[in-house]
């Protein structure tokens, strides 16, 4: 039984409050852009906008902050509504420490406040340490007194914490067991994927920098990083089924469902489009009162997906005429005494939240019925694929995008030609870059890619393979075109989203000559996935690949 059952705005409260009165200094959220960090889109976690003060770049403003974080991830987004588990935004909590505390401290308090501060029962929690983590492992069997048995071990999957580039390193994660009301299958274990054992709070002893090659140099200070989901605690305190039953998010969902004339848990389809328009107002309403436009790049075309996304449930569960902004309102009422960041921006959010949904729909409406027209020609002759082509035309006609083409066939049973599509976007460009080319008079402008090293060459093994492995030699970043700046640049990393020319010293893919067609596919490094829609020539030997990074970086 739990003491009390808080809410998300008390919880946030009491933590921030906890931490300062063990010596710590309460910092602002800072915002979801990144700030001189291009190896990330969007602020993922407590302690990435801390960083240079955990790598030592940058004094901090006292050796103990503590922080509630808004963050977003939204590696999982096809899966949002689909189940209750999955989200894009959340808050999470986080106690840090730069060279000052270290594990004894972190495990002691957090310890002290999920028992005595939160008041929840001790025996329904469960530690996990690195396996090769004797130091913590001492500490909470010793120190905490918790039974060896109960503390579980486990592998650098699980327990080595890192995301990319910079701070590092083992970590020790606290599980609260909700109970077999929740979960009786072989995956409600410790440490499974089952419902049942909740990972609430993430202590990371961060004592590595890894240089983003795999390179780990012991850090000159020992730190802090620690993480705990508010939404995943308020779940666990007041004893509810997902994040989506917690309170604000609840009277979110709860004002979704008004708008629609139905309600939560009455019909499991209707229940995927309530969580999807919940979870993405939330990430809508924070992205754009920290500034961020919808667009077709970067973090404007997450915002402008998210966006999208959310207007078309709403159109699965019948709301007629515009509705994002009028749940925005209840995101800033739920929020703003932990950000009032959204009261202050409240208009502006409200002007670009409505003028987009009022855009896309104008768009849906022309896009759905063309969409119609060709399922009923692709049932007609018996087809289940839509041509690439066909895809194409929407999107390029109508601004219909490919990933709601897809998502709008799936639910009928139908598939697109993705390949085709993507060779029908190179056509085109193709033929803009010839258009180009040929109205400039002053002769073809000095781009990225005759500042690449001369010597370096290409070795093409497409011969024989269709797939092979290379190291990157050089990366040339494309701007969006409506940028000012100049339209290429070489880089040292390319991101979520950007758009770039990535060249390697080995390669399967064939370049394109003289009216041939050059090869697309994907390349991948771990997680990283970089899709090629473009094999090209450079001078001097060198063949680039073009295209996108779909997930991760590359350096
Ligand atoms: N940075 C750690 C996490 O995100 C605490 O889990």
């Amino acid at each position: 039984m739990i003491a009390k059952k808080y809410g998300v705005n008390e919880l946030r409260k009491m933590y921030l409050e906890f931490f300062q009165s063990k010596g710590h200094l309460i910092m602002k959220s800072f915002s979801l852009v990144p700030h001189n960090d291009n190896s990330l889109l969007l602020i993922n976690s407590g302690m990435a906008p801390l960083k240079p003060y955990f790598t030592g770049q940058e004094i901090p403003p006292c050796r103990r902050v503590t922080t509630c974080q808004k963050c977003i991830r939204t590696g999982d987004i096809d899966n949002v509504g689909k189940t209750a588990r999955h989200g894009t935004f959340f808050e999470m909590l986080g106690n840090f420490s730069f060279g000052d505390y270290f594990k004894r401290e972190a495990i002691h308090w957090s310890w002290e406040f999920l028992t005595e501060v939160v008041g929840l029962e001790p025996d329904r929690l469960y530690p996990s340490v690195y396996e090769e983590d004797d130091e913590a492992f001492d500490i909470w069997r010793d120190e905490i007194g918790i039974a060896p048995e109960r503390i579980y071990r486990f592998g650098k999957a699980d327990n080595f914490w890192e995301h990319g580039s910079g701070p590092c390193g083992p970590c020790s994660e606290i599980y609260y067991d909700r109970g077999e009301a929740y979960g009786t299958g072989p995956e409600d274990v410790m440490g499974g994927e089952g419902d049942r054992f909740m990972e609430v709070w993430n202590n990371v002893f961060s004592q590595f920098n890894n240089d983003g090659h795999g390179h780990y140099t012991e850090l000159k200070q020992k730190n802090i990083d620690t993480g705990m989901g508010l939404e995943r605690l308020a779940v666990v305190v007041q004893d509810v089924e997902s994040i989506f039953e917690v309170d604000t998010i609840r009277a979110l969902l709860d004002e979704a469902a008004k708008l629609a004339s139905t309600r939560y848990h009455e019909d499991e389809k209707k229940d995927v489009s309530l969580r999807v328009i919940t979870d993405h107002v939330r990430s809508c309403t924070f992205m754009i009162s920290d500034g961020i436009m919808p667009s077709n790049e970067g973090r404007g075309y997450v915002l402008r997906r998210l966006l999208r996304r959310a207007a078309r449930h709403g159109r699965l569960l019948g709301i007629e005429g515009a509705f994002l902004g009028k749940l925005a309102e209840t995101v800033i009422a739920a929020s703003k005494d932990g950000y009032p960041e959204l009261e202050e921006k409240r208009e502006m959010i409200l002007k670009v939240l409505t003028e987009e949904e009022a855009k896309f729909n104008r768009t849906i409406d022309q896009g759905l019925s063309i969409l119609a027209e060709l399922e009923e020609t692709l049932s007609a002759e018996k087809k289940t694929e839509l041509s690439g082509e066909d895809a194409f035309k929407l999107y390029d006609t109508y601004g219909f995008p490919l990933d709601l083409t897809r998502e709008i066939l799936a639910e009928r049973g139908f598939t697109v030609d993705e390949a085709g599509f993507q060779k029908a976007m190179q056509v085109q460009r193709e033929t803009a870059r010839k258009a180009r080319k040929a109205t400039n008079y002053m002769g073809e402008a000095q781009t990225a890619y005759q500042q690449i090293d001369p010597t370096l060459t290409t070795e093409f093994t497409g011969y024989d393979k269709l797939t092979d492995e290379g190291k990157i030699t050089a990366m040339v970043r494309i701007l969006p075109e409506e940028s000012e700046e100049d339209a290429t640049a070489l880089t040292e990393a390319l991101a979520e989203g950007d758009e770039g020319t990535i060249v390697t010293d080995k390669t399967p893919f064939y370049a394109t000559m003289g009216g041939q067609q050059g090869d697309i596919g994907v390349i991948t490094a771990g997680d990283n996935r970089f899709e090629v829609r473009e094999t090209i020539h450079l001078k001097g030997g060198k063949v680039g690949h073009t295209g996108k990074v779909l997930s991760g970086m590359f350096r």
